[in-house]
């Protein structure tokens, strides 16, 4: 694999070529990180979802494989069935019947979508329905077959029978109290998140729903559930509902929020010390999006992707010959700050094996208004990795410029101190003439602690993405700046600001 074009992401996933959407089936199983995607084999736009199928050892290097489910047609080439999103769990307990002696299956639950009328093992499905079906792998992965009995949830429960065309997005997952399967799906329109339980994958119940809340201005899918330790300690545990919801983000477009509260094994319920309008979103970025985390992940350790691109102009990114990746992972913990339980997202962990060489670094620096070039040792293209404390002092802005040298093009990560916001400026980074909503700054509120924001910030071909604070505070925006090496400059805006333990490290592509 090349993976050399320009804009071609060197720190996370994208298919060799064609449309990608949202991860699917994130899994660990015997060594390998299996991510299944949203994918169009045949074109670089939105279509003919099937599920693109990639794994790694590391969750940095992937080897992209053949398609796992490809969609399907009738003669006259008219669709018959595409698989939309859904996850995918090891039945280690065979549970399913579906394995064999010494080798679990690998199911999959993804959306069924019919968009003709037509009968399926002997069940009548109508014209445009959403259904949840399995596939059963019995070689990690490379090879499906699906259930003879599919659909498993044909339609969406009594109350919300109306949306049947609106009912997606399952995400299974092992509960580990009552030996049991729980799926989390949505009925997208209603903004409700549902809830069921089964023991062995095929037969299911309905337990439960949660919503609308938080925000509801856009279809919600790709729910997740997942229960931390709060603080790192393993006997205060909260549970997490994520929800994509599209449009409506925080940035415009696509966005991510979640809820913090309590899972009883049916049903989800949102702590009460936040009020019912409060909104927490996951990132305050354009583009991160569909994340779900993955199962099974060794140590225990929860680990977040989103597909990093908005609907708004998904299908009009300046990439060729394949649009869009999928985010670095991130580890996800819950930290009580400011008095409340809130989210916090690290980079994956092992990003830092990347690290070549340390292009500059120092321990304090003063920033006078205006700007000052960073006068890095060694030229360096991204992936670039920035560390530092930024202490914004009297100025009304201050912060970073990531530029291409010799040219006028800059992405600028700042403190606003009117706004009491971080934020990413991309009018200003490059290329954006795609879309009229590209160029725009995205900002996040934030709580500066002593004085002072940390932030870390990963620079790739084609996106920055910001974690602020304590990671409670993450924007990931896609950039699409001239090629050339980096330019680096600090700046203040009426004011005296200062850079603590600034660090600038050239980080290796995945792809070499
Ligand atoms: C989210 C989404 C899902 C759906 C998939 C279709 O981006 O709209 O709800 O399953 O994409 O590709």
């Amino acid at each position: 694999p090349v993976h050399d074009e320009p804009f071609r992401p060197q720190l996370s996933f994208s298919p060799q070529r064609n449309w990608m959407n949202d991860p699917n089936g994130l899994v660990y199983h015997d060594g390998e990180y299996h991510l299944f995607y949203q994918y169009n084999p045949n074109k670089d736009t939105w279509g003919d979802m099937s599920w693109g199928h990639a794994v790694s050892a590391d969750l940095l290097h992937w080897t992209e494989l053949p398609l796992a489910l490809p969609v399907e047609k009738d003669a006259r080439g008219e669709i018959t069935q595409m698989f939309f999103s859904g996850s995918a769990v090891v039945d280690h307990a065979n549970t399913s019947g579906f394995g064999q002696p010494g080798n679990p299956a690998m199911v999959a639950m993804y959306t069924a979508v019919f968009p003709q009328a037509r009968t399926l093992n002997g069940q009548q499905i109508r014209a445009g329905t959403q259904a949840q079906s399995l596939a059963v792998s019995l070689d990690r992965g490379r090879t499906w077959t699906q259930y003879a009995g599919n659909p498993v949830i044909p339609a969406p429960p009594g109350p919300y029978a109306a949306e049947y065309r609106e009912f997606r997005d399952p995400k299974v997952f092992w509960y580990e109290p009552e030996h049991k399967w729980v799926l989390a799906t949505v009925v997208a329109q209603q903004h409700k998140a549902l809830f069921y339980s089964s023991r062995d994958l095929i037969h299911w119940e309905w337990t439960g729903e949660f919503g609308p809340a938080g925000a509801a201005g856009g279809v919600w899918e790709c729910p997740d559930l997942v229960e931390l330790p709060v603080d790192g300690d393993p006997a205060r545990r909260r549970w997490v509902l994520i929800v994509s919801i599209n449009p409506g983000g925080p940035a415009g477009g696509s966005g991510m929020q979640y809820f913090v509260g309590d899972f009883d094994g049916k049903t989800f319920t949102r702590d009460r010390n936040v009020a019912s309008d409060d909104v927490r979103w996951l990132d305050y970025g354009a583009d991160f999006y569909a994340g779900v985390t993955y199962n099974d992940a060794p140590g225990n350790r929860r680990l977040l992707v989103g597909w990093m691109n908005n609907w708004q102009y998904a299908g009009t990114v300046p990439t060729a010959p394949w649009r869009s990746a999928q985010s670095l992972p991130r580890e996800l913990g819950l930290r009580t700050l400011d008095g409340q339980v809130k989210l916090v997202q690290q980079p994956l962990a092992q990003v830092q094996a990347l690290r070549s060489g340390l292009l500059y670094s120092v321990p304090a620096r003063a920033i006078a208004p205006g700007v000052q070039a960073v006068s890095l040792n060694g030229a360096a293209n991204a992936p670039l990795e920035v560390r530092m404390r930024l202490q914004p002092g009297t100025a009304a802005r201050s912060g970073i410029r990531l530029g291409t040298a010799g040219t006028s093009a800059y992405t600028e990560i700042g403190y606003d101190a009117a706004q009491r916001a971080v934020y990413v400026d991309r009018t200003h980074a490059g290329d954006a003439r795609f879309h009229p909503q590209f160029a725009a700054r995205h900002a996040a509120p934030v709580v500066l602690r002593d004085a002072e924001l940390p932030l870390r910030i990963l620079v790739d071909r084609g996106s920055v993405t910001v974690f602020a604070g304590a990671g409670d505070t993450v924007l990931t925006d896609q950039v699409f700046p001239p090629p050339g090496p980096a330019a680096v400059s600090l700046f203040g805006v009426d004011g005296d600001a200062a850079v603590r333990d600034l660090d600038v490290w050239s980080l290796n592509s995945i792809w070499k």
